[in-house]
Formats: C-alpha cells, structure tokens, sequence
C-alpha cells in the first residue's frame, strides 16, 4: 500500500539500481521505471535509513531524477552526505565566492563532497585529511592538500574565512586561531576520533554547547533554518550533471555481501565511497 505522494523504487536485480516500481495517488511527475535517487527519510537527519532492501517505499520529495552523467553507484552515494555538506557550506557558513574554505576530513564521505562543492560554490579549497587521503583530496579540487599528522592547521599561521570540521577533533578555541576576524566555524561530525568517545551522548554536548556560545562569538552560525531537502536535491542533481561534483567509489559489494562491504568500511581503509548494489 502506496501513501498519497508515495513512490515505491526497486533495486532488484530484475530492474537493477534504483527505478520507480510504483507511484502513490498524486505523484504526477514520476512514472515507473524512471530512474531515481534519493533518502529513505524525510525529516532530520539524526538516523538514517537503516537497512538494506531491494524494494522501499519513500515519500516523493526525498527522490530527484537521476543525472544520466553519473551510475546508479554514485549517485547513490550523494544525497545524506551531499545534503549536510551542502547545507553547512551554503547555509550556516555562508559561503560566498573567493572566500578561503578549510575542509577539516576533507577524504571522507563528508569531506570529499564539502571540497568538490565548496569549490563549485567559488571558493579556495584547502583539504586536512591523513597521509593516505591527499592524493584524493587533489583529486577532489582542493587548491591545497594538508597532512593532519604532519601539520595542525590551527597553528600554521594561515586564516580561513569559514571552517568546516567533519572529525570535530580540535575544539572550537583552538579552530578560531586559523579564522579571519568575521570568518565562521561550522562543525559536521563529532567526536569519532580521538579518545573522548562520546558513546552514549555522540554530538550532544558538542552541539549544545556551541549553540551557547554563539550569541558572544559572531564565528559561529546563530541561525539553523531548517533544511529545504527539495531545493538541496535539486542543487545536488544540477552539479552532478554539470560534472562539478563527482562520487569516487571505492568498492562496490552486491547485496548478499552487505556484511563485508560493513566489514571493510571499518577495518579496510577505504579511500572513496562504499556501495551496496542489487
Ligand atoms: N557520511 C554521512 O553521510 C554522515 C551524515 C551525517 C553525519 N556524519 C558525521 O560526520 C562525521 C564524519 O563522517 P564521515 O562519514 O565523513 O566519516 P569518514 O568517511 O570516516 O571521514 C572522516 C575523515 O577524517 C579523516 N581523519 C582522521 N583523523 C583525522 C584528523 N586527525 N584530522 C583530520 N582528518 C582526519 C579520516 O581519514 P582516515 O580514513 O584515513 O582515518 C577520514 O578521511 C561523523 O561524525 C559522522 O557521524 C556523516
């Protein structure tokens, strides 16, 4: 049973990657077998999908057509990370064309969108990332590429005018001596790396603490308007299509080897995105 404005898509092997099966009442804009990407949810994005399955019913704003330039696999790979990426850089830091970006994590799944659409949005790219990533870091367009274990960017001298943290491993005290006096600092993810753990609370804390702190620190964004998923999709869709933004996959694992695919994003030092194809 499809709700009114639902889509039902299919990653089966029959109708492989991710075309309509079936639209709800009131979806006049998608057909079966249009082929489609997208989120399983549609509201916050404090969890996500969750599961592995051939077949899913999803509300007909979490989908955008797909871009012929790109597969099914990378497409796939855009639209969580792609959506925070974006709404970070464009919303909460206001990225304006010309400013200096530094992407902290930038050859992550995260990062490696934030460089490639920090750049489409005109700024000067400067990636932090470990030894292993730099190559793709370049690769991505970064103007510059720097070893988080052999330089801490807060220390080198240079200023950015907006810094976006996806490993939230340095505090905000230590990220504002590498910001320009009206430049901003917007944190993705947090305490992953690093001792603290954070196990049962994750971001929490972190969060809250920088919303406090934003009425006395004009480097922190003050305002979180809520994300517009349908225009964001559809900005997504226009640089996959224009070829300013470009997946890197790592590997792909089809469905019946979902574990291992779990396997090596944990222990096989991916370097680019991991896919589970039908
Ligand atoms: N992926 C998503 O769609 C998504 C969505 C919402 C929130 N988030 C949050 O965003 C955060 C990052 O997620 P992610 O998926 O982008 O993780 P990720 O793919 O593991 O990326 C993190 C990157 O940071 C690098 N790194 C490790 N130590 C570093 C250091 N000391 N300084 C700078 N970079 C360092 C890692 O390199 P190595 O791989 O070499 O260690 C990796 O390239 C997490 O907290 C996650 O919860 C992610």
């Amino acid at each position: 049973m499809l709700c009114p404005g639902g889509v039902r898509t299919s990653v089966s092997p029959a109708r492989p990657s991710r075309v309509v099966e079936r639209v709800g009442a009131g979806v006049a804009d998608l057909a079966p077998g249009d082929e489609v990407f997208g989120e399983t949810i549609t509201d916050h994005q404090w969890h996500n999908g969750g599961a592995f399955a051939e077949y899913v019913s999803v509300q007909r704003r979490a989908l955008a057509r797909k871009p012929a330039r790109v597969s099914f696999e990378q497409a796939a790979t855009v639209p969580t990370s792609g959506m925070i990426a974006l709404y970070n850089l464009r919303h909460l830091g206001e990225l304006a064309p010309g400013q200096r970006v530094l992407v902290n994590g930038a050859g992550g799944c995260v990062g490696s969108c934030t460089v490639q659409l920090a750049k489409a949005l005109g700024g000067h790219v400067t990636g932090v990332d470990t030894e292993r990533k730099l190559e793709l870091v370049r690769r991505l367009g970064a103007d510059r590429a720097i070893d988080c274990d052999a330089v801490d960017f807060t220390r080198s001298g240079e200023r950015y005018d907006l810094i976006v943290d996806i490993p939230g491993n340095r505090p905000f005290r230590a990220c504002r001596r590498a910001l320009a006096p009206r430049g901003r600092y917007v944190l993705i993810g947090h305490h992953h790396f690093g001792a603290t753990g954070r196990r049962w609370l994750g971001p929490v804390p972190s969060a809250f603490a920088l919303v406090a702190l934003s009425p006395f620190h004009r480097q922190l964004p003050r305002r979180f308007p809520k994300p517009n998923r349908t225009e964001l999709m559809a900005t997504l869709t226009a640089l996959l299509a224009s070829g300013q933004l470009t997946p890197i996959i790592d590997r792909t694992f089809p469905l019946a080897e979902a574990r291992a695919a779990l396997r090596h994003l944990q222990e096989g030092q991916p370097c680019g995105r991991i896919v589970v194809t039908p």
